[in-house]
């Protein structure tokens, strides 16, 4: 087993299977230490819980609020000449951890928009579970096949009106370098919100629901990002804006439509997050250098684990109600949105250039380039490498 990570850009090509499982193991490890949830749900069905935000939803529930898990997600198992993909392991690692706590954890690798994908599921909870009362969806993707395999949509990463450049930086060579995004055509939105936004959740929920496996008083959640006038050229006022636009909207819609079962669906917007998926948007990294070394300052930094621990158990299972603002979104982006962490980001911004962008005094740039490691299993403590 190497212990050399290859890189491409953003992009790993291979992954330490060690380093995902001690990655994995210290998540479980914080989450104990936090406040558990009281009334959890029992039985949870995760869409993207491999990695990011999923896996810690999935890390949340079952080992702060002792859920039993079931999690679908598209990653590449090792073969001779390859790792696989981390979160190949990391459902590994946590299979073999719940399983020593005796909580349920099955995974199904495979396409979550697929048919096949969705039987196979509901077969699985009729009987392993017989209901679910929650389904965490946090899938990240960039394409969808069309029913019937009438080909695919492709998301788009793009501006809606006029062309924006921001700042992209890769780990492999090291670079910081500008990227434009150019405005997209309708049908590029219209592709990046059936791809990213809230239908193929719409219908995850209601054939669910037609099968009969959603318990009374079941949550559904997905996730979003907002961020601030900083990054809304790049993100809530492009394409993915206008899918995350989407999706909130299907929130209240499958809120409606679970009256009967006094069910409830909701949309997290949550902190920007180093994950496989965002380290993608240019403009956002540099934001997340001055991010990440803002909020370390200020003692107001969540890993993964602890800000979605909060939200299940500060917002979605609080014993008093979920709170929400009054789009009916929980708000776990606060500490980001704070103007006082707002005005500071844009006075930092406006001096990282692509000379100086990994000099701690200007911004996280190591913490940030760690976590990307981390993510693929490399750099974690406790490890030993060689
Ligand atoms: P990620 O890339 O870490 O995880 C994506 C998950 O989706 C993985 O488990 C992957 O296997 C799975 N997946 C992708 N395509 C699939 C398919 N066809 N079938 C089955 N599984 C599939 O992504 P991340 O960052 O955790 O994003 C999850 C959600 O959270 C997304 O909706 C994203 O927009 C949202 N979000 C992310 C933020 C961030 O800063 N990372 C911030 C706010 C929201």
């Amino acid at each position: 087993m190497s212990d050399i990570k290859i890189i491409k850009g953003v992009v790993a090509a291979n992954c330490h299977p060690l380093g995902c499982k001690e990655q994995v193991r210290q998540q479980i490890k914080d989450v104990k230490n936090l406040p558990q949830i009281n009334n959890a749900p029992k039985n949870v069905l995760v869409l993207g819980g491999s990695s990011g935000l999923g896996l810690a939803s999935r890390i949340s529930l079952a080992f702060g609020g002792r859920a039993n898990t079931l999690n679908v997600s598209y990653e590449r198992p090792p073969t001779e000449s390859d790792t696989g993909t981390a979160g190949y392991h990391n459902n590994l690692a946590f299979q073999h951890f719940a399983k020593e706590e005796g909580l349920i954890a099955e995974d199904f690798i495979g396409d979550a928009f697929s048919l096949e994908m969705r039987t196979k599921v509901i077969n699985y909870i009729r009987q392993n579970f017989g209901k679910i009362d929650c389904l965490v969806y946090s899938l990240a993707t960039g394409i969808r096949p069309k029913p019937n395999g009438e080909g695919k949509w492709k998301s788009e990463l793009k501006t809606i009106d006029s062309p924006f450049t921001g700042n992209f930086i890769s780990f492999e060579p090291e670079m910081m370098l500008p990227v434009t995004l150019e405005p997209a055509n309708n049908d590029e939105i219209e592709a990046t919100v059936k791809v990213m936004g809230g239908e193929d959740w719409e219908e995850w929920v209601e054939v669910l629901k037609e099968a009969d496996v959603l318990d009374t008083d079941f949550k559904t959640i997905a996730y979003s990002y907002i961020g601030s006038e900083v990054t809304y050229p790049v993100y809530f006022g492009g394409t993915l804006g206008k899918a995350k636009e989407h999706l909130h909207q299907t929130a209240d819609l499958l809120d409606t439509k679970l009256s009967d079962i006094n069910g409830h669906a909701y949309v997290a917007v949550c902190k920007a997050i180093v994950s496989k998926a965002s380290v993608f948007i240019p403009g956002l990294s540099t934001y997340v250098l001055a991010l990440m070394k803002e909020l370390k300052e200020r003692g107001e930094d969540e890993t993964a684990i602890q800000h979605m621990h909060r939200i299940m158990q500060g917002y979605l299972y609080n014993p008093n109600g979920t709170p929400t603002d009054d789009q009916r979104l929980i708000r776990a982006d606060n500490f980001e949105l704070n103007p006082e962490v707002q005005n500071k980001i844009k006075e930092m911004i406006k001096n990282i250039n692509s000379s100086n962008y990994k000099d701690p005094s200007v911004g996280d740039y190591e913490g940030y380039r760690k976590e990307f490691s981390q993510i693929n299993g490399f750099e974690i403590e406790g490890v030993d490498y060689k």
